[in-house]
């Protein structure tokens, strides 16, 4: 038997063996409820960090679990494509087709797509938001915290990226809660809270053909449409008209590339940094001692802080790639066709690349984490105004407070995607 089939069928074994002893189901959408399985993660680094994972109603996938694995197949566009689907979830043919957005794109069909909104993106671009943000930023978190008990969550994490993503879009403010409301049922399409079709719970087979398998679908789509007619009689500066203007090859997006890219854009721009923030609050709640220090901090500090809780709280918690033709990876075969996970939520605890990965530092640096992805075409779009947010809310917030303390449980999305807190009772003296 040649080496790497002895590799190969030594790794599932391994896979296999340590599963039964420590059962954890990395695909069930109910282990994330009580939090991310850390030490699961832990051990697949350890033990087998390319490890296949059987699935209950799939094909079954490699899960990745190592940072620089990731990066690499992140790169390598033309072994791992994202034109089959980036989530777990197995799409026909004909579900691919209609749903697909830039994310199941390949350069060169990508970058044809990412550039028509990119330059609104650019690190550049988003510091001149920084004022705007600010003002909204001091409105949010005044009105919330002269409440004295509130949900985090609800009146200060969901509330600034769906004001600020509106500005971005041009679409009224008054309309903010509806878009709210259809991108958290796309997101939290696993999760009885956001939706009445959860995917793995009832017959979503009408809505096969929308974003997420979900009816929010529709909304957005119709609601897009008219977005679409009011820009082309009365043409704006916004991201809706970017999305309306002509491709690098001097093309149109087509009714269906257009209604889902903006459907992407309302899914992407809302729960992450919402859940990152929130995630970001409990870590620190958890350390109280952390609230003086943040008070004083200085820009750069607070830059840093955030860069920390992007990697603590790694709110995408995977990306699915599939392999274009048979290959390696640490010694394992991957056959054309696998499905291939990279877990971003692992490669940010990789303890070959962070020292001391369960330590909450708000002083690491440097801190290459990936909670943005890393390497690939596919970087987040909307990194820099995710950060700017993340920073900008929480230095008004921590500015306006005393003290605060968690008086309830959070609760977490029911999801094996997103890792989320979705509320979070805090009590705070000003
Ligand atoms: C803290 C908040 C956020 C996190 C953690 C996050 C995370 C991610 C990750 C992990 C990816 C995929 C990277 C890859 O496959 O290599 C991604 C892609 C993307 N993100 Fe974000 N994101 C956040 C905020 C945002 C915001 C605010 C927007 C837009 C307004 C946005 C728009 C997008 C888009 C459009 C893509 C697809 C890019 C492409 O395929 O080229 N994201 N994001």
């Amino acid at each position: 038997m040649a080496l790497g089939q002895v590799v190969w069928i030594q790794t599932i074994i391994t896979c296999m063996a340590s599963i039964e002893a420590q059962p954890v189901d990395l695909t069930a959408h109910d282990t994330y409820i009580s939090g991310v399985p850390h030490e699961e993660f832990a051990r697949l680094r350890a033990q087998s960090p390319v490890c296949w994972i059987d699935e209950p109603k799939g094909s079954g996938f490699w899960a990745v679990t190592k940072y620089q694995d990731i990066i690499d197949i992140s790169r390598d566009v033309e072994t791992f494509t994202s034109s089959q689907g980036i989530r777990l979830e197995e799409m026909t043919a004909e579900e691919t087709a209609a749903r697909r957005t830039l994310m199941e794109h390949d350069p060169p069909s990508h970058t044809r797509l990412r550039r028509l909104v990119s330059r609104g993106f650019t690190r550049r671009k988003v510091e001149a938001y920084e004022d705007q943000i600010r003002e909204l930023a001091v409105e949010v978190v005044t009105d919330a915290v002269a409440k004295g008990d509130f949900d985090f969550v609800h009146e200060v994490a969901m509330q600034l990226p769906m004001r600020m993503l509106g500005r971005l879009l041009g679409t009224p403010d008054s309309d903010g809660p509806f878009l709210v409301e259809q991108g958290d049922a796309l997101l939290g399409n696993t999760d009885p809270d956001f939706t009445d079709h959860v995917v793995d719970q009832a017959d979503t087979d009408e809505f096969r053909l929308m974003p997420f398998r979900s009816p929010a679908g529709y909304a957005l789509f119709d609601y897009a449409r008219q977005q679409a007619a009011l820009r082309r009689t009365d043409p704006t500066e916004d991201l809706i008209s970017q999305l309306l203007s002509t491709t690098t090859d001097g093309s149109e997006l087509t009714e269906a590339e257009f209604n889902n890219f903006f459907t992407l854009l309302v899914a992407a721009g809302n729960d992450t940094t919402r859940y990152t923030m929130a995630g970001g609050l409990k870590a620190l709640l958890d350390r109280p001692h952390l609230l003086p220090v943040l008070k004083k901090a200085s820009p750069q500090q607070w830059n840093l802080a955030v860069d920390e809780i992007l990697r603590w709280t790694s709110v995408t918690m995977h990306f699915r790639r599939t392999a274009t033709k048979d290959t390696t990876l640490r010694g394992v075969k991957i056959a054309k066709g696998d499905k291939v996970v990279t877990y971003f939520i692992s490669g940010n605890f990789d303890e070959d690349k962070f020292a001391n990965p369960y330590e909450f530092d708000v002083t690491r640096d440097p801190n290459d984490h990936m909670a943005f992805g890393r390497g690939g075409p596919h970087f987040c779009l909307g990194a820099w105004l995710a950060r700017m947010e993340l920073r900008v809310t929480l230095q008004e917030f921590v500015a306006r407070i005393q003290s605060m303390e968690q008086i309830g449980e959070e609760a977490r999305l029911r999801s094996n995607f997103i890792a989320g807190i979705k509320r979070l009772p805090i009590r705070v003296t000003t």
